[in-house]
């Protein structure tokens, strides 16, 4: 695959159109991208893919057009390169594109251009994107994130016994502006999901709560943000008893990192009432002394993947988005470890807000660590609108698969914002309930309440339950359990198997509308 992606200018040796289909079969092609492949000398080699028996026209199928003669002479002449490879992308039924068939066919696309070895190629998607309504801007945006996002590697860990895949540039030309502002775009939001993937991907010999600090530090001085890390004695101070507890088994120390993006020019909204976005940061979840049993513990380096997204999304907002309003980040990092020190399944601990837990399960973790930052945000940040993204429970998985993250948020206003940024990002969210009956089924015989309820019942609900004691009353507040959403199980669309950085484009979208 291609590892460095960029826009260029001129003339490309493969040219991209897009046409519709439905039912297995080819539409004709839109009046105006007929009148291009016309000028571009390209009729009969088009006419004769499209008549093709496996030219289907379905979205994200790709159908080559091949070029048997040189184009007309003065055509070629005019060009620097002649066109040596149309590919001729489908977009399914016209009435059904939408972003999210942008993104598939930009996979698509890249995936071809990768295969074929081509290091570019030009989009003249116009006519079909005119046809289909859908804006230029939106559909370039699409198109650049899915490439961008194929462009992701790793291959950091990979030793000797490993050959050294080849890094191939890929050059996407663009005659639209506004398509090509919106490939800018989109390939400047995959850059900042690939950066996420990344930590994600890291061991967790490497990523500690610590190394996950001094990667924000890192990022936080090349983009322009503030960066502050609160540990050790800090952490005593500031009450983040989550984090000491969960923390304490492990030598790798917790850690509270907290990011800030304030605009650009000093205006009322400089000074606005920031929003809050905040990760679940476990760099490895044993489950503690609540042992997680064999096969249950693979993978849990994963578990600070709601952190990796809101820093993520925080290398967008500095480098893509730039918004208007302040906004706050901050990771709950720790490591859930067992020691004769680890916390325990009986402890009771007060929290900053004066709510005391019984911890039940030590395995329940994540929501202790989150309670420090929900609470801490409440008391100093003023926030507008709190975020919260964590792999909180395996009971999200059995409820909703890999397709929509668990949204809790009983702020209408706050929660269409959410839907709005949810579609144009193509990162899915479906709401589940919260109601008094599942906050009362978290109250404790010695405490005020449990950390999880031994009933087995709706977990889901009652990690967010728990969460809702640590945020005030009035502020507006969404929880995302992304356990289901964040990995990629197949090397499919823009993703391969492995860490998607699920949630980056999300946040970016909310807050390019803020
Ligand atoms: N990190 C896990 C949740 C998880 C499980 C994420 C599988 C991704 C894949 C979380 O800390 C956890 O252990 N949750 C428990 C909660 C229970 C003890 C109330 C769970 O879901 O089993
Ligand atoms: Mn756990
Ligand atoms: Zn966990």
């Amino acid at each position: 695959m291609f590892t460095n992606v960029s826009i260029g200018k001129g003339a490309s040796p493969c040219v991209v159109f897009g046409f519709f289909g439905e039912k297995g079969q080819p539409a004709p092609l839109d009046a105006q991208t007929k009148a291009r492949v016309a000028g571009l000398g390209l009729s009969e080699a088009v006419s004769a893919a499209l008549a093709r028996p496996d030219c289907t026209g379905d979205a994200g199928s790709i159908t080559e057009a091949f070029i048997t003669a040189a184009p007309a002479k003065g055509r070629a002449k005019a060009r620097t390169q002649p066109i040596e490879r149309v590919l001729l992308v489908g977009l399914g039924k016209a009435a059904d594109v939408t972003a999210n068939t942008l993104r598939s066919a930009g996979a698509a696309v890249g995936r071809k251009l990768a295969a074929a070895k081509l290091t570019s190629a030009a989009f003249e998607l116009e006519g079909a994107l005119n046809a289909a309504k859908l804006d230029p801007a939106a559909a370039g945006n699409a198109v650049g994130e899915s490439i961008g996002l194929l462009a992701w590697v790793c291959d950091e860990f990979r030793g000797k016994a490993t050959p050294a895949p080849k890094r191939t540039r890929l050059q996407l030309v663009a005659g639209d502006a506004t398509f090509a502002q919106g490939l800018s775009r989109g390939l400047g939001l995959a850059t900042s999901a690939n950066f996420a993937r990344t930590l994600s991907q890291t061991p967790p010999n490497v990523a500690t709560p610590m190394w996950m600090a001094q990667q924000a530090q890192r990022m936080a001085r090349q983009t322009g943000l503030s960066c502050r890390v609160m540990s050790g004695k800090d952490l005593e101070r500031e009450k983040f008893t989550g984090l000491i507890n969960v923390g304490k088994a492990s030598e790798n120390e917790p850690c509270m990192i907290r990011l800030e993006y304030t605009p650009p020019r000093a205006s009322a909204r400089a000074t606005s009432r920031p929003t809050v976005l905040v990760g679940k940061t476990i760099c490895y979840d044993t489950g503690g002394l609540s042992l997680k049993v064999n096969n249950g513990m693979v993978g849990m380096k994963r578990d600070k993947d709601g952190g990796c997204a809101v820093l993520g999304a925080m290398h967008a907002i500095a480098t893509v988005i730039k918004p208007r309003v302040r906004v706050v980040a901050l990771l709950a990092a720790a490591e859930n470890s067992i020691s004769d020190e680890a916390y325990r399944p009986d402890d009771v601990l007060t929290f900053r807000n004066g709510v005391t837990v019984e911890v039940t399960n030590t395995d329940a973790e994540g929501r202790l660590v989150l309670a420090d930052a929900l609470c801490w945000a409440c008391d100093k940040e003023n926030p507008s609108a709190i975020i919260d993204l964590a792999t909180l429970t395996g009971g999200v998985i059995t409820a909703l698969g890999s397709t929509y993250a668990g949204l809790f948020c009983e702020d209408d206003k706050l929660r269409a914002r959410i839907d709005a940024a949810s579609a144009a990002s193509g990162e899915r969210v479906w709401r589940l309930p919260m109601h008094q009956e599942y906050r009362d089924m978290m109250k404790s015989p010695v405490a005020d309440i449990v950390n999880s309820n031994p009933n087995r019942k709706a977990h889901p609900i009652q990690g967010a339950a728990f969460l809702s004691y640590f945020v005030a009353d009035r502020t507006p507040w969404c929880h995302l359990d992304i356990a289901g959403v964040h990995v990629a199980e197949r090397n499919a669309g823009p993703y391969i198997d492995g860490p998607n950085g699920w949630g980056v484009r999300l946040l970016a979208e909310l807050l390019d509308r803020a």
